[in-house]
């Protein structure tokens, strides 16, 4: 079976684009979308389709092993398979946070931990597809294209330098300088990207991307492209496969561009379409309170929405006032009745160190996440007997700085922690040693 798709504008659901064309807005300038031919999609059962993804599932026919492009059919059904740039992205971990979740007061607490991945964040999961459709274009003949280029708070540009690479084309990555972290750096010069530290944030740091890749010579790799979207979807998706094809009662995911709030939405719209799932897990968008432009809009019931000046926070990779994805996260929100919750820089800190404490190893965007939780605890949104997903989006030791300035040396601006696990430094006495043990295990046992 031949499925189809292209795109259309996110807005409207009108007009068609095909994917070999070079295109990211539609001509009034809104977002597009990938649509698929869901009627044709439908002709195989609900029970048809779990069946055959479930059969792929980190198993090793090429692609289909990995997460994203076992759901081949729903991603790019038309890309031939030897023009897939695959990292084996997706089928990463969801961990029962049966400890903390205790502690908390949620025995169904699960963390799915997109961060356990090749370049270390949820970006691998778009970044296969938009790199394998250049690589396909570019193959093919169809596009002449020079390279692809981002803007990135760290992690987009880890994910496209090593995608590209693999793939034997040229990236170029726009930074801004000083405000990422020293592993998230070193990633795409690792990989041989060009790699541009600006005098910017990330907001500049897009609209000077945008403006690089008007010509068409490079092809923009932001999440404002939608095709990254196809790949992120699957994230909700998996986690319903994870589940055995049953959805949770809520998921907490953190929000900067807003591209992975719309991309959720997406994955879970389109298989409660196909029959697979029946409703749609109420989702809550979390911002850090230093970049929270969407929370501010929410706050006023959606009427208004202004961009801002993020300022700094630990979760860098989210610090972020003028979100791309915006139109299509907010009209995603409204229709499922979504909510939208912030963390200060110590609800953030705390909630990462407390989940650590338990055996996880957190990023501080899955500390806001974490965070935005507890609040829905306090508050009795989330009721104890409710299953509850956190999205962790990167991987912890990315992020060292923020934990060592935490447990180490300080100083984190704006946050006394309250969990912190300081090194103890002694010489080599065998009775010193003794000591601190013995200390350390009244203090934990009384
Ligand atoms: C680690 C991490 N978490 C969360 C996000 C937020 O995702 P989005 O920008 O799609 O809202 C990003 C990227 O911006 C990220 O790198």
């Amino acid at each position: 079976m031949t499925y189809d798709a292209w795109f259309r504008d996110a807005e409207t659901g009108n007009g068609r684009w095909e994917l070999d064309e070079i295109v990211y807005r539609s001509p009034s300038g809104g977002l597009l979308e990938v649509a698929h031919d869901l009627p044709l999609l439908k002709a195989r059962s609900a029970a048809g389709w779990m069946k055959l993804w479930d059969s792929r599932y980190k198993r090793t026919q090429w692609p289909f092993g990995s997460g994203v492009w076992g759901k081949k059919e729903l991603v790019l059904p038309n890309i031939p398979d030897e023009h897939v740039v695959s990292l084996d992205e997706g089928g990463t971990n969801l961990f029962w946070a049966e400890r903390f979740g205790r502690e908390i007061g949620l025995p169904d607490l699960w963390v799915k931990q997109c961060g356990v991945s090749h370049t270390g964040s949820f970006k691998d999961l778009g970044m296969t597809v938009l790199v394998s459709q250049v690589n396909h274009m570019v193959r093919s003949g169809k596009r002449k294209i020079l390279g692809v280029a981002c803007a990135s708070t760290g992690d987009t540009s880890a994910a496209l330098a090593a995608y590209a690479a693999a793939a034997g084309l040229p990236a170029v990555v726009l930074l801004p300088r000083n405000k990422i972290s020293a592993a998230q750096l070193i990633q795409p010069i690792a990989n041989n990207a060009l790699t541009l530290a600006l005098d910017t944030d990330f907001d500049g740091c897009m609209r000077l991307v945008q403006q690089l890749t008007e010509d068409k010579k490079l092809y923009l790799a932001n999440s404002m492209n939608s095709l990254r979207v196809e790949g992120q979807k699957t994230v909700g998706i998996e986690i319903a496969q994870q589940f055995d094809w049953e959805i949770p009662d809520w998921i907490f995911i953190p929000g900067g561009n807003l591209g992975n709030v719309s991309a959720l939405y997406k994955g879970f719209e389109e298989i409660r379409e196909l029959g697979i799932i029946s409703r749609i897990p109420r989702i809550v968008c979390c911002q850090a309170e230093a970049a929270n432009p969407l929370y501010r809009s929410y706050k006023t019931g959606w009427k208004e929405f202004h961009p801002i000046t993020a300022q700094a926070t630990q979760a860098s990779a989210i610090r972020i006032g003028d979100p791309v994805s915006r139109p299509k996260a907010i009209k995603a929100l409204q229709c499922h009745d979504g909510r939208v919750e912030q963390a200060s820089e110590q609800e953030l800190a705390d909630a990462s160190a407390q989940a650590d404490r338990t055996g996880l190893f957190n990023c501080p965007h899955t500390g806001v996440a974490l965070a935005c939780l507890l609040k829905f605890i306090a508050r009795g949104e989330v009721k104890r007997s409710e299953r509850v997903v956190v999205v962790s989006t990167a991987h912890g030791l990315k992020f060292t700085e923020s934990k060592a300035a935490y447990h180490l040396n300080g100083p984190l601006p704006g946050v006394v922690p309250s969990y912190p696990n300081p090194m103890v430094e002694l010489s080599s006495d065998r009775q010193a040693v003794y000591d601190a043990v013995m200390r350390h295990m009244e203090r934990t046992f009384g």
